[in-house]
């Protein structure tokens, strides 16, 4: 596709560009395209135009992510999907590790986030745990059937499972059926104080999950953390996953990120959303915003599936109400109470829904979480 000068390859991103606002503006597909940028852009002898070009397409490509999972066609292709680059191409790598998302999308707002933040008091406000165990996503049961799936491979018996971070019960209660017992382990006394007590196998401890000590060494079968790694300081939270895994026991962390659906108005106004609220994330916790790329389990073979989705059919007043879940919500309410942020939430998804369907006595989005797990197992011996 390119050719070797650099005018041809500064040709083939402007072209490329152009292609990718086209796509925002006008939801045309891009998915059939294959584009090979050349490698030497990365090279030492690049200037400035030259570097900012790239980087000028990286956050274009970044904004095409939380737009990538809309309109999957009958082919199974999605307009825009990312991956019509061609992933092993040096460029699209360092590219993809000199901006995130995240940072492409505060980049556009001038913006930074919050920085200092003790992540182990994000979720003990009475209010929030309520609405955060009233709303909250839960997993699709796809998502556990794979994890199940893969644990008894090794460990059929399934007798254990600990679901650490997992605040009042959102990822833990889905393991119930699959499990002889579940613990959920979480160190908000808050979010705890809100899981469900009537679940004969399940129980629930105020712990952090670097110190499980009513878990003998070697007895779990599955570990898992969902959406909630981010939190934890990696290097004791594995240590402590380590001692208490069974051998050939299982060991997850699973996530999700974009919500979207199929229609472009409603996926800019929840865009919109999240963009004002990014800046109100502690810093601390921004390695879920590129699918926890940094993290590398402690087993070797170890892989990563970001293929996983979890569909959800929400009413006005329940989307709203994941909103309210956030933990930056939160904080930018605090921060502007002047705004009624959640109303004003509610009346632009209300008013993006009526454009696309008309006026409807149901308000009912059909979107899905962009959903994402690591995935390995501690060696047999
Ligand atoms: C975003 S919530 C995820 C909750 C739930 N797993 C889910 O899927 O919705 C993150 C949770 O991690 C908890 N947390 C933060 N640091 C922790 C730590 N070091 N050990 C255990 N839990 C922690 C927080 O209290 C919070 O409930």
């Amino acid at each position: 596709m390119l050719g070797s000068s650099w005018s041809d390859s500064l040709a083939t991103i402007a072209l490329f560009k152009q292609m990718v606002c086209g796509h925002l503006q006008t939801g045309t597909r891009l998915a059939e395209q294959t584009w090979n940028f050349p490698d030497r852009f990365d090279s030492p002898g690049i200037d400035q135009l030259q570097r900012r070009q790239t980087e000028e397409i990286y956050s274009l490509l970044d904004k095409l992510v939380i737009f990538q999972t809309t309109k999957q066609d009958s082919s199974g292709l999605r307009p825009a999907q990312v991956s019509s680059v061609d992933p092993s191409c040096p460029l699209w790598s360092g590219l993809r590790s000199k901006m995130s998302l995240v940072d492409s999308v505060l980049d556009e707002q001038g913006a930074t986030m919050k920085q200092g933040v003790d992540t182990t008091k994000m979720f003990v406000d009475n209010d929030h745990v309520k609405n955060y165990a009233k709303y909250r996503t839960r997993y699709s049961e796809d998502v556990f059937k794979y994890i199940v799936d893969y644990c008894k491979e090794t460990r059929p018996d399934l007798d254990l499972c600990v679901d650490v971070g997992c605040g009042s019960g959102q990822s833990t209660t889905g393991f119930a059926k699959y499990f002889k017992k579940v613990v959920g382990v979480d160190i908000s006394e808050a979010q705890i104080s809100q899981a469900p007590k009537d679940i004969p196998n399940v129980e629930f401890k105020v712990a952090p999950a670097e110190q499980l000590p009513f878990l003998e060494s070697n007895s779990v079968d599955l570990w898992t953390c969902a959406q909630a790694f981010n939190y934890m300081p990696e290097k004791e939270t594995f240590a402590e996953a380590d001692r208490v895994l069974k051998p050939g026991g299982t060991m997850v962390i699973l996530g999700y990120l974009t919500l979207s659906g199929q229609e472009e108005l409603i996926n800019t106004e929840l865009y919109k959303i999240i963009a004002k609220i990014l800046p109100y994330w502690p810093k601390e916790t921004k390695s879920i915003f590129n699918k926890f790329k940094d993290v590398t389990l402690p087993y070797p073979g170890w892989t990563r599936n970001d293929t996983l989705v979890n569909p959800h059919r929400m009413s006005l007043e329940e989307l709203v109400g994941v909103f309210s879940s956030f933990y930056s919500v939160l904080a930018y309410q605090q921060d502007h109470p002047e705004e009624h942020f959640l109303e004003q939430i509610e009346t632009s998804l209300r008013d993006a829904h009526r454009q696309v369907f008309g006026q409807q006595e149901e308000i009912v989005f059909d979107l899905t979480w962009e959903t994402f797990l690591l995935i390995g197992r501690k060696p047999l011996q």
